[in-house]
């Protein structure tokens, strides 16, 4: 019996994947060499600087960590000037009608994303208010499949993590939500979430 819900942002209530994409590809012509879609897929639902340590590896790039802090610093201003054009129309199918019905239910109802960009996010497709609590990049020091994000969510809920279940798009997420003791529904395909104890493509699927 569910009494808590706790949503990955990127890939579940919104498609970012094409901003921060277009960010990276940005930096990483910057410094000479082409980031594909493909090799984006690698930085989904990783952390910032582990993305960036990703990129320029595929680049062959060195960088001192001041560098990287300002590599980092000049993609995140980047993404934030694609995000500051959100709107409630790029909310995936579902969003609202799901997150709603679970309030008339009384289920709690938490973010648990990785971003550090999260609060402004949830305020352009103008849902902060549907959300009890919200575990972003700025809180946990873990990064998924640790189990942190989601152990912080149950936690802001005031439920047990066997009572709360993880809605991720992202394998790792999957992984952070079994170990933190939660049930995981994966949002995508079953070939990369098979660890989730359901696989739907979408929260439209589970819209009745
Ligand atoms: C995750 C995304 O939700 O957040 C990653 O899937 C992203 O692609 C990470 O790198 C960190 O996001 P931000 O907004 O703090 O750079
Ligand atoms: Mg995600």
């Amino acid at each position: 019996h569910m009494k808590g819900a706790i949503f990955d942002l990127d890939g579940v209530i919104v498609d970012t994947a094409k901003y921060h994409f277009l960010a990276w590809r940005e930096l990483a012509k910057e410094l000479g060499f082409e980031f594909t879609e493909e090799h984006n897929e690698r930085l989904k639902g990783v952390s910032r600087m582990e993305s960036l340590r990703i990129l320029l590896e595929i680049g062959g790039v060195q960088a001192t960590e001041a560098e990287q802090q300002r590599m980092a610093q000049e993609k995140n201003d980047r993404y934030v000037q694609y995000i500051a054009q959100l709107d409630a129309s790029e909310l995936l199918p579902g969003v609202r009608p799901y997150l709603t019905g679970l309030r008339e239910r009384g289920v709690g109802i938490a973010l648990g994303s990785a971003s550090k960009n999260a609060e402004f996010i949830l305020e352009r497709l103008q849902i902060a208010s549907l959300f009890d609590a919200v575990i972003d990049g700025n809180k946990v020091s873990k990064a998924k499949p640790d189990p942190e994000v989601f152990l912080k969510g149950c936690e802001a809920l005031g439920l047990d993590p066997s009572h709360c279940i993880v809605f991720e798009d992202a394998a790792a997420g999957v992984q952070a939500g079994k170990a933190a003791g939660c049930g995981v529904v994966g949002i995508g395909r079953p070939e990369i979430l098979g660890e989730a104890d359901l696989v739907v493509s979408g929260l439209i699927d589970l819209v009745k």
